[in-house]
C-alpha cells in the first residue's frame, strides 16, 4: 500500500448477480479516476458469516433488494470516508469497523462494507497491479492452481446430488494456461460423456453440470474418465479432484443426508477415506459441519496426512475462529471468502493467521457472483495457490480465470502452481 488516499465521491449501485438477485456494485472517484468492486452473495452459507445486509421487503426481488446497503453506502460511509486523507487501507477499513460498531457487520452490512473495502483496495493500489499492492511482506506471488467447479448439486442444482461441488485441479499442469487449457478440455469432455449416457447438461449456480446422478462415487468414476479420456493422468501428474461436499446443509437432526441414506459423522469419515482410497481426490472442503467440531476433530486425525482439509462454513474466513481451529487440530487449511468477514484487511489477517499456523488457502467465489474478478489479484498477491471460482465458463466465473491468463501474460517470472508442501498425498 503506497501513499495515502483520498476521495471525492462514494457511492453504491442496486446490480444484479449471476443469480438475478440484487447485490451492489460500489464506486469510489479518487484524483486518478474512479475505482469500482462487485460484491458476492452466497446461498450455502455459514452462519457465523458477517451479515449481508437485505430490505426484506416482500414487494421488491422477494426481499432481497439492497437499497438500505445502497444508502449506507452512500450516506453513513461517503460522510466518514471524503473530507480526508487515508493513510492505508486498514485505517480505512477499521474505522468503517468502528461506526458500523457490531459484530458482524449487521447495521450498515457486510455487503456495504466489503464493496467500499475491495474499491478502496484499487485506490489504494494506484498504478501498481492490484496483486502486488495486496502482497505480504515476505509472501512470495503465485499463480495459483485453479480449481474448476465441473459438476453441481447440493444447493447450487435443482438434481438429486447432495454434494454441492466436484472440482478438477490441474496440480500437474507446467504452467496457468496449460492449467486453464486442461479444465477447458475435461469439461468439454464430461459433457460429451454426459450426453452419451442421456443425462442432462443444463447447468448449477457456478457453471458446472447439473445431471440426476445421485451417488458421489458415480460422479467421480465419470470425472475420472474425462480426464483421462481427454489425454491427462488423473492425479498428482495431471489432474486431481476436489470435493466440497458443503456437509453443513447436509446435516439434520441426527446425521447427515447422501443419496436416501442418513449417515453419521464416523460413517461420512469411512466414506471419505474410501473415496481417497479409490479416487484422485486431493482436497476435501466442508466434509462434516460448521458445528461437528468433534467430527472435525476426528476426520483430521484419520485424513489430515493424506489430504487437504478445508474449513469454509466452520471458518469463515474469521481470524479468531480459525485461530481456535488450528488450536484444536481441525482441518489444514482454509477457505478464503472476502464477504464472510467483510473488509479486504480482516481477509488478509485470516490468511496471515492460517499461513503462520501452516494450514493451506484457498481463495473462493461465491456462488452469486458478478464480473468483478478482485480474488484472481488477492489470491495472487497472496501467494495461496489455489483458486476456486466455478466452471471454465459464464462469464462471472471466467472474468477470474481470464485475470489470471492477463496477470500470467503481464508477469512471466510468476510462480505457478501450489504452495510448496500442500500437496500430501
Ligand atoms: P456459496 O457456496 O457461495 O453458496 O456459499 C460456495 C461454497 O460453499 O464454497
Ligand atoms: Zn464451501
Amino acid at each position: 500500500m503506497t501513499n495515502a488516499v483520498s476521495f471525492s465521491s462514494v457511492s453504491a449501485l442496486e446490480i444484479l448477480d449471476s443469480r438475478g438477485n440484487p447485490t451492489l456494485q460500489v464506486r469510489l472517484e479518487t484524483k486518478h479516476g474512479p475505482v469500482v468492486a462487485g460484491v458476492p452473495s452466497g446461498a450455502s452459507t455459514g452462519t457465523r458469516e458477517a451479515v449481508e445486509l437485505r430490505d426484506g421487503d416482500p414487494d421488491r426481488y422477494g426481499g432481497k433488494g439492497v437499497t438500505r446497503a445502497v444508502a449506507n453506502v452512500d450516506g453513513e460511509l461517503a460522510e466518514l470516508l471524503l473530507g480526508r486523507d487515508w493513510a492505508s487501507l486498514a485505517e480505512l477499513d477499521q474505522a468503517m469497523i468502528e461506526l458500523d460498531g457490531t459484530e458482524t457487520k449487521a447495521r450498515l452490512g457486510a455487503n456495504a462494507l466489503v464493496g467500499v473495502s475491495m474499491a478502496a483496495a484499487r485506490a489504494f493500489a494506484g498504478p501498481e497491479p492490484l496483486w502486488r499492492s495486496l502482497q505480504p511482506e515476505g509472501v512470495e506471488a503465485r499463480l495459483p492452481v485453479p480449481h474448476l467447479n465441473v459438476l453441481n448439486g447440493g444447493v447450487h442444482a435443482p438434481n438429486d446430488l447432495d454434494f454441492q461441488e466436484f472440482m478438477i485441479a490441474p496440480v500437474g499442469a507446467p504452467s496457468l494456461p496449460e492449467a486453464v487449457r486442461a479444465g477447458a478440455a475435461v469439461y468439454a469432455r464430461l459433457r460429451a460423456l454426459l450426453r452419451e449416457r442421456g443425462e442432462v447438461t443444463g447447468l448449477g449456480d457456478e457453471g458446472g453440470f447439473a445431471p440426476n446422478i445421485a451417488a458421489p462415487e458415480d460422479v467421480l468414476r465419470l470425472i475420472v474418465q474425462a480426464i483421462t479420456e481427454s489425454g491427462y493422468p488423473a492425479g498428482a501428474d495431471g489432474v486431481a479432484i476436489a470435493l466440497d461436499p458443503a456437509a453443513s446443509e447436509l446435516y439434520r437432526e441426527g446425521g447427515y443426508a447422501v443419496a436416501g441414506e442418513t449417515l453419521t459423522s464416523e460413517d461420512m469419515i469411512d466414506r471419505y477415506a474410501q473415496m481417497v482410497e479409490d479416487f484422485p481426490v486431493w482436497s476435501l472442503e466442508d466434509g462434516l459441519a460448521e458445528g461437528d467440531w468433534d467430527g472435525w476433530q476426528r476426520l483430521t486425525a484419520r485424513l489430515g496426512e493424506r489430504i487437504q482439509l478445508v474449513g469454509d462454513d466452520i471458518f469463515v474466513t474469521n481470524p479468531g475462529i480459525i485461530a481456535q481451529a488450528i488450536e484444536r487440530g481441525i482441518g489444514n487449511a482454509s477457505l478464503i471468502k472476502l464477504n464472510q468477514i467483510g473488509t479486504v484487511t480482516e481477509t488478509l489477517e485470516a490468511q496471515r493467521v492460517s499461513r503462520e499456523a501452516g494450514y493451506g488457502q484457498m481463495v473462493s467465489h461465491r456462488s452469486g457472483e458478478t464480473s468483478d474478478s478482485f480474488i484472481a489479484d488477492l489470491t495472487v498477491g497472496t501467494g495461496t495457490g489455489q483458486l476456486k471460482t466455478g466452471a471454465p465458463a459464464r462469464g462471472e466465473r471466467v472474468a477470474k480465470y481470464n485475470r489470471l491468463l492477463e496477470i500470467a501474460a503481464a508477469h512471466p517470472g510468476l510462480p505457478y502452481g501450489l504452495t510448496p508442501g500442500t500437496y500430501r498425498r
